[in-house]
């Protein structure tokens, strides 16, 4: 049975940067709240008139150039994200005619921030079964224009960033290399927990102009809720992978949890007996983005900590659902 490798990666983030500081200028907010809190400094924000699928082209884009694919290598694509440009249809669509690959399959997938490993698991069970060999898969976010940049939404406000990360995924039947396994987890009961209310299909019309006073056209977290859930299912899913197949914390080479908060990525790491140079964090200049942050992250990780071929890579995941997964790869 063929195995599904990371043939290459590639990742784009809108150029305006906005600040820590530039949020205090239209919230009450501190530099040194957001930082201690999150550990974030900037973050990324698109310029009106930017779709999401925009991000998701560069990205594919640059891929594509790094792994010297065309367009028309891709069998499939599996796009995932939260914030897509319509109700419907999903943005898998437009990336296909972005990329001028009409009759290409297009999967949405909207696990939010386990979305870009639930895309994952998607594709690598494509990719095992034989179904395809080569597959896109991309996180793209745009958060900025959803979020009540006032006072009254700050807490949400000051996390999220926008950016895409693509991924081509390729069958091997090259031995000791590839994905070992995933694992996917969602539990329902939380639902309301981490959630934007409108546009809602239980609401007729589906955004009415009292949600736009009342803000439940807006995320709403219960963040200390969140919190307290992501740093106990992200170091247990992890540990679910690493059993799994047999392996130790010890054996990372590379952790890259998704980006949500500098703190929860700090408190997996200690859970897990973690150092320094095994996990990688990059939320300091992007935020959370959401879909788009694992394989933002991971780009860039895997040039700085010099990951080589055979190396055990692990990526995990908690967000909205409340939903959280796990991958470990033989790079
Ligand atoms: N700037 C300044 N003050 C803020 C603020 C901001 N951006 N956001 C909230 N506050 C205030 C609150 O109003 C509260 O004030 P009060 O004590 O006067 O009521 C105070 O800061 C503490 O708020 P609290 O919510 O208890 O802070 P916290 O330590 O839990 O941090 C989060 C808030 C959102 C940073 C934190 O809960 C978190 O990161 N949660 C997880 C979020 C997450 O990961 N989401 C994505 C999941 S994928």
């Amino acid at each position: 049975m063929p195995r599904t490798v990371f043939a290459a990666l590639g990742t784009y983030v809108p150029d305006r940067v906005v600040t820590n500081e530039d949020l205090t200028k239209v919230m009450d907010t501190s530099d040194a709240w957001i930082q201690e809190r999150t550990g974030i400094r900037e973050r990324r924000w698109v310029r009106e008139g930017t779709e999401n699928s925009d991000l998701a082209l560069e990205a594919s884009r640059r891929a594509l150039a790094k792994a010297g694919w065309e367009p028309k290598d891709v069998e499939a694509i599996v796009y995932a994200s939260l914030s897509s440009d319509h109700m419907f249809p999903g943005d898998g669509c437009a990336l296909n005619a972005k990329l001028g690959i009409p009759g290409v399959p297009a999967l949405d997938v909207r696990n939010q921030c386990s979305g870009f490993l639930y895309g994952l698991a998607v594709a690598d069970a494509w990719i095992r079964t034989g179904m395809y060999r080569r597959v896109l898969l991309v996180g793209s976010e745009i958060h900025s224009t959803g979020l009540d940049v006032s006072t009254r939404g700050r807490d949400v406000a000051v996390i999220f960033g926008d950016g895409a990360g693509a991924a081509l995924l390729e069958a091997t039947e090259e031995p000791g290399r590839g994905v070992l396994s995933c694992h996917l987890h969602a539990d329902g009961r939380f639902v309301k927990d981490l959630s934007t209310d409108a546009p809602g299909s239980k609401y007729h019309p589906r955004v009415q102009p009292r949600m736009l006073e009342d803000g439940s056209i807006y995320p709403h977290m219960e963040g200390q809720k969140v919190f307290k859930h992501a740093i106990v299912r992200m170091p247990e899913v992890i540990r679910e992978a690493l059993a799994k197949n047999g392996l130790e914390a010890k054996d990372l080479k590379l952790l890259v949890p998704h980006q949500a908060n500098l703190r929860i990525s700090q408190m997996v790491q200690r859970a897990l007996g973690l150092r320094d140079d095994q996990v990688f964090n990059n939320i300091q200049k992007y935020g959370n983005t959401t879909a788009a942050s694992i394989p933002l992250a991971l780009e860039e990780a895997i040039e700085a900590r010099g990951v080589q071929r055979g190396d055990l890579v692990g990526l995990a995941a908690f967000g909205a659902g409340f939903t959280w997964a796990s991958a470990l790869v033989r790079w």
